[in-house]
């Protein structure tokens, strides 16, 4: 695999827009509270703050979910002609916002605007007794845009309008999920360059690994991905597009489903990947699962690791070995009933690649899915 982390992707390379990482997510939904329950009784993650008509929203609910530095925010409209309903009647539940932590959010929109990107939100203030906030928003790929936000002098739950829940959370049972370590979005067909060149020249982000559609493709379900990340290395996005294979590419089944680009994984970090995907499985969630047979020369392929085998192979934890180390992931089916978005649990151990020694055991099975859709 070509690292080309110090290299600029092409060209004349935008100064890198500081970023304190990954503040949220926000999905819009069909029905927040019943997705509440899901993420928290499933995902583990705690409910730490709402708003909606209690609390003087009237148009929305949302319900802030939290695990280690997760953050997750659940929305849904409370009429018909909203905005919000019109992105669920489009896509589907799916994540709408990637919200990125900023110390100036005016300068971050400033500057990205000035580069070129589309502006949805002008710097705006948010304030209740617990402090200030100031947001604003980019578009990015399809519906999806970029929050910067801006909380240096805000200490409440979330954000201003957010109640805070103050009782621990009965419903939540926390599996060990740390913080999201990429998000990848899928693009039309042609278009990951150009989406490349977004993160390059606008948010100044460098391209950090490279594959292309003789790396990642099976038979049928081939892709073209570029990693792009931000100078912390904190922030990283990887974008896919569909590559001509003998069928349909998964990735064109997404933008037939999600009707056009938008966020197609969310990998979360572990540091015990046995015992998350273990509580994890227990507790509904279901997974990608590989041939046995994967296992047979894992050892061969991936020399000595610390995890036992058997377990790995029980669970069905995918293992893959770079340079520097070793790494551990594991991917859920689509969590809507549109193929859609889906989420990775990894577990690094040196090694900061994405697993490319998986993808063609990890796409078989995705193809078996597909295959079961009828849409293959
Ligand atoms: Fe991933």
């Amino acid at each position: 695999m070509e690292q080309l982390a110090e290299q600029p992707a092409s060209g004349s390379r935008a100064d890198f827009l500081p970023l304190n990482g990954t503040d949220y997510v926000e999905f819009f939904v069909g029905n927040a509270k019943q997705a509440a329950y899901y993420y928290r009784a499933a995902f583990g993650m705690q409910l730490i703050a709402y708003r909606g008509p209690e609390t003087g929203t009237r148009d929305r609910a949302s319900y802030v979910l939290q695990q280690g530095k997760i953050r997750f925010v659940l929305t849904t409209p409370l009429y018909p002609d909203s905005a919000i309903a019109e992105h669920i009647k489009l896509h589907g539940d799916g994540v709408r916002e990637i919200a990125l932590g900023v110390d100036d959010s005016e300068g971050a929109y400033q500057e990205t605007t000035r580069r070129g990107a589309r502006g949805v939100l002008e710097p705006t203030l948010f304030e209740d007794s617990h402090g200030q906030v100031r947001i604003s928003a980019i578009a990015a790929y399809g519906d999806t845009i970029h929050g910067f936000i801006e909380r240096k002098n805000y200490r409440g739950a979330f954000l201003p309008g957010f109640q805070a829940v103050e009782a621990p959370d009965s419903i939540a049972r926390p599996v060990g999920l740390k913080y999201i370590d990429h998000m990848v979005g899928n693009v039309g067909w042609g278009q990951m360059n150009a989406w490349v060149g977004f993160y390059r020249d606008i948010l100044g982000f460098q391209l950090y690994q490279h594959f292309d559609d003789k790396d990642i493709s099976t038979e049928y379900s081939a892709l073209m991905s570029k990693v792009m990340s931000d100078g912390s290395g904190r922030v990283k996005f990887p974008i896919n597009e569909p590559a001509v294979g003998k069928k349909k590419s998964q990735i064109e089944e997404y933008l037939e489903y999600y009707h056009g680009p938008g966020v197609q994984h969310i990998a979360m970090a572990t540091d015990d990947i046995i015992g998350t995907v273990s509580k994890l499985r227990a507790q509904g969630i279901e997974f990608l699962r590989v041939p046995t047979t994967y296992y047979d020369d894992l050892e061969k392929r991936c020399g000595k690791i610390d995890e036992p085998m058997n377990q790995l192979a029980e669970l069905g934890i995918l293992v893959d070995r770079d340079d520097e180390g070793y790494m551990l992931q594991i991917f859920t089916k689509p969590v809507e009933d549109r193929p859609t978005l889906f989420f990775e649990v990894i577990q690094r151990k040196g090694s900061r690649s994405f697993g490319k020694g998986n993808f063609k055991a990890l796409f078989e099975a995705i193809e078996r899915e597909q295959a079961l859709r009828g849409n293959l």
